[in-house]
């Protein structure tokens, strides 16, 4: 292990760079991303300079939710590769002094699990059934759903049986949701955790974890929306639980028993900074994706407030913040940045919100450039999504026979969902699929834009000015620097416009100072030596929607 990556507090100032295993790399030709794929990159990854990798789900999965509906915990999917090239992966990344985090998706399984199948098989009442939420419907005949409950994709949130009771998804009718009060449950969990954190693995990404208790009066909603008002004083029935918290205390003491130190990080959508922060007291997650600067708008005020509140907030429990721009369920920052930004109250997770906002890619992918150095400045950990290296665009034009997301099924073609942002990664200017797959390889599982050869890996490799180079300068200097990462912060005055802010430095070292424009005109730079820029200056002038980081 180099470095900073080495001491068990590596999670407090960890860039992750998250591999969507399905779209990454294809290494045995069938148009489908896979595990020798992933190892096969290793050395671009070690070269990008990245801490460790988040990996979304490889388990065994009929793929009705891209993997996140699993069926075996404990396995390796056969499309993806062996159990054996799993440790194989997690060796040599640890080789390359990169730290692995898999996916655990504890609210709901596959329906092809054997304990789903189990539960249908024992029939109502039995012990089997109890591991998920079966219950009677409503109505004379129980013709009717328990309650009004809707799935996040769309549509009711409960499936009848042959038998006539209903069971209880919040996502797709293929991701039952689990009995988080069984204590089969909390035990099977454990075990998962368990197998991979003795094979190796670093740390867990958490889905859904806001999600995994429910208030068992299994209440009607009545039109109430999530995320809750900050003041309100009641909870929501199926989000962001109070007793969701016990459980995390039970894997934290899990995760603890290990040396070095193992990190969860939740995705938890809650929307207030204060129930947020509660997942990240000392006796439970490490992290969380800081969601909230996501859905920010570019605008300096918004950005400005986002992370005062982040980082007061996790000062409060004494959690280090995190940073993140983009995943595989949200459209491309470049994309959401090419619109106009004014009214926006919340950056929407996809483009169907922006409609009659023309888009503008050039001044997208400058302020998705700056962004990227703005977050990777503030203090605590960052996250990078595949792709987001090249400065790769959403691909809005899938044709809909081509859409795989259950959420435009889910939805009756209203939203096209996610397919936008996990289209397989372009490689190579030329060859099969920008060499995503091998030569001759099949077609990849959603096609790719025509005109994505200038962003290919190898197009951008050793281009001076280029985004892949960007982003190896940045994290290169996130490795040197001691001001980097997880620390002390303070902003600086500013002209109009500008977000300036300071590093300050440690060990005898200097600290870093971070300018980003958003104004509609180049302002002066302070003195000082510049260590990177998002784009070109003019001289001593930054200009708009840039970010310059100088030494302090
Ligand atoms: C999380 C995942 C998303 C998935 C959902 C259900 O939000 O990130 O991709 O569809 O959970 O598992």
């Amino acid at each position: 292990m180099q470095g900073r990556n080495a001491d068990d507090d590596w999670w407090r100032h960890a860039v992750v760079y998250q591999v969507y295993p399905r779209s990454f790399a294809d290494a045995d030709g069938d148009g489908v991303g896979d595990v020798a794929g992933i190892r096969s990159k290793l050395p671009h990854l070690a070269a990008l300079g990245v801490d460790a990798i988040w990996i979304s789900p490889w388990y065994p999965s009929p793929m009705k939710d891209a993997g996140y509906d699993v069926s075996d915990y404990r396995d390796i999917e056969p499309v993806f590769g062996t159990l054996a090239e799993a440790d194989a992966l997690i060796a040599e990344a640890h080789e390359a002094g990169i730290k692995v985090i898999i996916d655990i998706v504890p609210n709901h399984t596959s329906d092809q699990h054997v304990l789903f199948q189990r539960a249908l098989a024992a029939g109502p009442g039995s012990p089997e059934r109890d591991l998920f939420i079966f219950r009677d419907g409503r109505g004379a005949g129980g013709e009717l759903p328990p309650n009004d409950w809707q799935s996040t994709f769309g549509g009711p949130a409960w499936t009848r049986v042959a038998d006539g009771q209903w069971y209880l998804h919040l996502f797709t009718p293929e991701q039952p949701d689990v009995n988080w009060r069984s204590p089969a449950i909390r035990a099977e969990f454990e075990t998962s955790l368990r197998f991979w954190f003795d094979r190796g693995i670093d740390g867990f990404r958490i889905d859904v974890a806001h999600g995994l208790e429910k208030d068992w009066a299994l209440p009607d909603l009545n039109g109430l929306e999530f995320p809750l008002e900050d003041d309100a004083e009641h909870d929501h029935p199926h989000w962001d639980q109070p007793r969701v918290h016990d459980i995390f205390r039970e894997w934290r003491t899990v995760a603890d028993e290990y040396s070095p130190s193992r990190a969860f990080c939740g995705e938890i959508w809650v929307g207030r900074a204060h129930r947020l922060v509660a997942y990240l007291r000392p006796d439970e997650l490490h992290t969380a994706f800081n969601f909230d600067f996501l859905t920010a708008p570019w605008l300096p005020g918004d950005l400005r407030a986002v992370i005062d509140r982040t980082i007061d907030s996790h000062a409060s429990v004494g959690a280090p913040p995190t940073w993140v721009l983009g995943n595989h369920d949200v459209a491309r920052p470049v994309s959401r940045y090419a619109r106009e930004q004014q009214g926006l109250v919340k950056m929407a997770r996809n483009l169907v919100h922006f409609e009659g906002r023309p888009a503008d890619f050039e001044l997208g992918l400058r302020r998705a450039r700056a962004a990227a150095l703005l977050m990777l400045a503030l203090p605590g950990g960052a996250y990078v999504y595949q792709g987001e290296e090249l400065g790769l665009p959403e691909a809005e034009h899938i044709p809909v026979e081509a859409l795989q997301d259950p959420v435009w099924v889910q939805s009756n073609g209203t939203d096209k969902g996610r397919d936008g942002c996990r289209v397989p990664l372009p490689w190579t200017a030329s060859g099969t699929s920008y060499g995503f797959s091998p030569a001759g390889g099949a077609a990849p599982w959603l096609p790719q834009p025509d005109d994505w050869a200038p962003l290919a890996a190898d197009a951008q490799d050793g281009v001076e000015g280029s985004t892949l180079e960007l982003y190896r300068a940045a994290l290169g200097l996130r490795r040197e620097l001691a001001a980097f990462g997880d620390g002390d912060f303070a902003w600086l005055d500013a002209p109009d416009g500008v977000l300036a802010f300071t590093r300050p430095g440690r060990a005898g070292e200097p600290g870093v100072r971070s300018w980003t424009n958003f104004g509609p005109d180049a302002v002066a730079l302070p003195e000082g030596e510049v260590l990177l820029a998002s784009g070109p200056l003019a001289g001593v002038m930054l200009p708009p929607d840039t970010t310059a980081w100088l030494r302090a």
